[in-house]
């Protein structure tokens, strides 16, 4: 069974066009994001309707260490583009 893998900033532009292309190939993505830049909520749900059954999200800032910290528990490899 493929690991999650985690994307921070994973709705903007680079994390998204990653986070399609890892959940196209059956992996599991967890999209952290604070949607901080306007738009990218957007991003977000395309990624949602495309693969409904591989991206999760938590909407949360990469400064919250206690929300960036459990969000990693289990999910591995990291991707940091936020
Ligand atoms: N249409 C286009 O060609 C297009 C569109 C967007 C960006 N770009 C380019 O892409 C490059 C940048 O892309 P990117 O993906 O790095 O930037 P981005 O702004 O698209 O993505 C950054 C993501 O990180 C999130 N974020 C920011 N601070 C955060 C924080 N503290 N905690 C959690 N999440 C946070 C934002 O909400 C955003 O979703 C630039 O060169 C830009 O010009 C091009």
């Amino acid at each position: 069974m493929p690991q999650t893998i985690l994307i921070t900033g994973g709705a903007g532009f680079i994390g998204a066009g990653l986070a399609d292309a890892l959940a196209a190939e059956g992996r599991d993505v967890l999209v952290y994001d604070a949607l901080l830049r306007p738009g990218v909520e957007a991003n977000l749900a395309w990624l949602k309707e495309r693969h409904p059954a591989r991206i999760s999200a938590v909407t949360a800032d990469v400064r919250d260490a206690a929300r960036l910290v459990a969000a990693a528990a289990g999910a591995t490899p990291a991707c940091h583009r936020a």
